[in-house]
């Protein structure tokens, strides 16, 4: 049976093998998937080489090895080059390749599963870590007539605009010094605020009535970030669950060939998700 892992630290409240689960399932694949728990040290230095050594056929690398992952593979895909971070690791022969599906599979939610259809939009990035720079690429492949990126600190939120600006229209601000000249018709948070019960200090001007908000945040009913722009009239506030399912299947097709069906995997993550989180509200 062939081996796949989730590198994380930590992992173990990972929905990954619930994910993967479901898609080999669904398409017939034999095939497991485990999480690995490894603190930073042991991932740069023998984890993911034990880990492929013994057979691994592929793997995926969540927080905070990513951009580790990008020295450690022997080759980079252009997106996760751009990226300067790895998600999916991918097994040819004896070569390891670094791929990131974060960005595809953020499109893939907000146009297929959400249906939104974009038309030279003006797209608003909150955070300038990690996340943010996961999803640029293929965000101002989108061709986005304006896409600003506002963050906490404005330095780094500078530092992302200058790595991007060849690709589009970028531009960077501090939060405090967004001052939209009309509604913004995509604004995506990548920040880490909502995590810690925050909603990043935006104007309510930044949304209108044909804003779509997305936090890549996820949780059982709404994140700080979707309660708050459904409260400033946002036409809809998705959180990121279709995110995670998405760039799942992206990193299923490159390893197995096959591209699986989403929609069922994302209805009994929700479902899954809201019982266990009932379960323990109800724990005396
Ligand atoms: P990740 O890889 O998840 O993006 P990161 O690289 O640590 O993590 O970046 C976290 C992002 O969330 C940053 O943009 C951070 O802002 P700073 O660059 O100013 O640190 C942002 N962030 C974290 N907590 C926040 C909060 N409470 N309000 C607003 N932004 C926050």
């Amino acid at each position: 049976m062939d081996t796949y892992a989730l590198f994380g630290f930590p992992v173990h409240h990972s929905w990954s093998p619930f994910i993967h689960g479901m898609f080999a399932r669904q398409s017939g694949q034999d095939m497991v998937y485990r999480l690995l728990e490894s603190p930073p040290d042991q991932f740069r230095h023998d984890a993911l080489d034990f880990f492929f050594e013994q057979g691994g056929r592929g793997a995926n690398v969540t927080l905070p090895h990513k951009r580790a992952a990008a020295d450690l593979v022997n080759d980079l895909t252009p997106r996760a080059q751009r990226a300067d971070a790895v998600n999916t690791i991918i097994r040819r022969d004896s070569e390891l390749i670094g791929d990131n599906t974060d960005g595809v599979g953020l499109i893939r939610d907000l146009t297929h599963n959400l249906g939104l259809q974009f038309d030279r939009p003006r797209v608003l990035m909150l955070g300038a870590g990690g996340a943010a720079r996961g999803a640029l690429g293929p965000l101002l492949a989108l061709q986005p007539a304006v896409l600003v990126i506002a963050n906490r600190t404005a330095e780094r939120a500078q530092e992302l605009a200058a790595e991007f600006e060849d690709m589009g229209a970028v531009s960077a601000t501090a939060f405090a010094d967004l001052e939209p000249v009309a509604p913004f018709d995509l604004v995506i948070n990548a920040t880490s605020a909502s995590l810690k019960g925050d909603v990043p200090p935006i104007p309510a001007g930044a949304i209108g009535p044909a804003t779509a908000c997305y936090d890549m945040a996820y949780g059982v009913g709404e994140t700080p970030f979707t309660q708050w722009s459904l409260g400033h009239g946002a036409k809809v506030a998705a959180q990121g669950w279709g995110m995670l399912v998405e760039q799942a299947a992206e990193a299923f097709h490159l390893w197995r060939g096959v591209r699986p069906e989403t929609s069922p995997v994302l209805e009994a993550l929700r479902a899954r998700a809201t019982l266990l989180a009932s379960a323990s509200n109800t724990r005396p």
